[in-house]
């Protein structure tokens, strides 16, 4: 069997570093809040090159506690795309604002070109999605902002180690928000997310507000220096001691895996370039992280059962728009014309195997009964 995805082999590999690394901190007596959560919290957000990290309970608790803390909630519209996760968007709605969804570009990102169609006096942000493994384009979506007074929080869930013009995923706009869910170019064993900013202010109010919006006070009585009390409503989404042990033990593999993803996309573009599909585009302007490969083919139904039955097992994502889903359709008008691209796209996207321990046969093996499939 060949699977879009696997983390099996790669546990194979870390095994000793990774199980070593959760009896430490069993035995040290800190499970929440301890030295190892300091630790990655600043090697994460330093690869990052961003000032400071906050370590989260996930990607979506990020970018709510990310517009909280920039006062951005009922009232407000925040613009995205619509063929992002469902998450980018539930994160918005808890935090309380209306969303805008703007149409994609030739890369599937957000298009730069019509983010002012949507502007008007309520939107406060834009949540740039860094789909698939490759950054939007942001000088453009900067100067937007500074024009507008609009603040950026990048979505980076699906881009860790991406650069845009050198500049890494999360240093650009006020804020990134990143997922460490399993799949993730960068995945726990289990959940986890992550918050990059420069702003040390802003640093201070997220890093508040996701434990409760507590700071610790002195009591009248000179007393119990230290109490916990909250300073404002928050939540509590925290990133664990035992996560971030096996996180630091990753880290120096990440630059590695990138480039073993590029190194499959490349052969997925060099072998399949002159058969009748659609192949991703990498920006000029970006290193492409390749979470996973999408490519685009009108016959996808029967091109994803012939490989299943071959065994080889491919993904969607995602075959729905968000605007047409029950939730949030409500956020669009009925007879709306303007995320076309997205929603032609929508019906012809998949993703074919993508993960660093793939192997060169596995994905020959992907690659020959593809283009016959073609
Ligand atoms: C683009 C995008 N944004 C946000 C999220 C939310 O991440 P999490 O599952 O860590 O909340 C995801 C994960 O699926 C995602 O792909």
């Amino acid at each position: 069997m060949i699977k879009v995805w696997d983390y099996l082999k790669e546990y194979e590999l870390l095994r000793d570093d990774i199980l070593n690394a959760v009896d430490d901190v069993f035995k040290n007596g800190t499970l929440i809040f301890g030295p190892k959560l300091d630790e990655f919290e600043t090697k994460f957000s330093s690869y990052h090159d961003s000032k400071y990290g906050i370590g989260v309970g996930n990607c979506t608790d990020a970018i709510t506690i990310a517009l909280k803390a920039l006062d951005i909630g009922p009232g407000d519209e925040v613009l995205t795309t619509s063929n992002t996760a469902v998450p980018t968007v539930t994160a918005i709605v808890n935090a309380g604002a209306s969303v805008k969804f703007v149409d994609i570009n030739k890369y599937s990102l957000i298009d730069v070109t019509k983010i002012e169609n949507f502007i008007n006096n309520k939107t406060k942000a834009i949540v740039p999605v860094h789909l698939y493994g490759q950054m939007c384009e942001m000088d453009e979506i900067m100067n937007i902002a500074k024009k507008n007074k609009l603040k950026i929080i990048e979505d980076c869930a699906q881009s860790h180690g991406a650069t845009y013009k050198n500049k890494k995923a999360g240093s650009i706009g006020d804020v990134g928000c990143f997922s460490f869910y399993p799949t993730k170019i960068f995945g726990a064993y289990g959940d986890g997310g992550f918050i990059t900013t420069n702003d040390e202010k802003l640093y201070d109010r997220m890093k508040r507000i996701r434990f409760l919006g507590m700071e610790k006070k002195k009591m009248s009585s000179g007393h119990w220096n230290g109490k916990y009390y909250a300073v404002e409503h928050g939540t509590n989404s925290r990133l664990d001691e035992v996560h971030a042990a096996i996180m630091l033990k990753k880290l120096p593999y990440l630059n590695e895996w990138i480039d073993r993803r590029r190194e499959i996309a490349n052969r997925y573009n060099r072998e399949l370039k002159d058969f009748e599909i659609e192949l991703p585009i990498e920006h000029p302007d970006n290193k492409h992280a390749y979470y996973i490969y999408v490519v685009s083919h009108p016959e996808r139904e029967r091109i994803m059962s012939g490989l299943l039955k071959k065994d080889i097992h491919l993904n969607i994502s995602y075959p729905w728009p968000i605007h047409i889903m029950d939730a949030y359709k409500h956020f669009v008008c009925s007879s709306c014309t303007c995320l076309k691209k997205t929603e032609e796209n929508s019906k012809k996207i998949f993703s074919l195997p993508m993960y660093p321990t793939l192997t060169d046969e596995e994905q020959g093996i992907v690659i020959k009964e593809l283009k016959q499939l073609i």
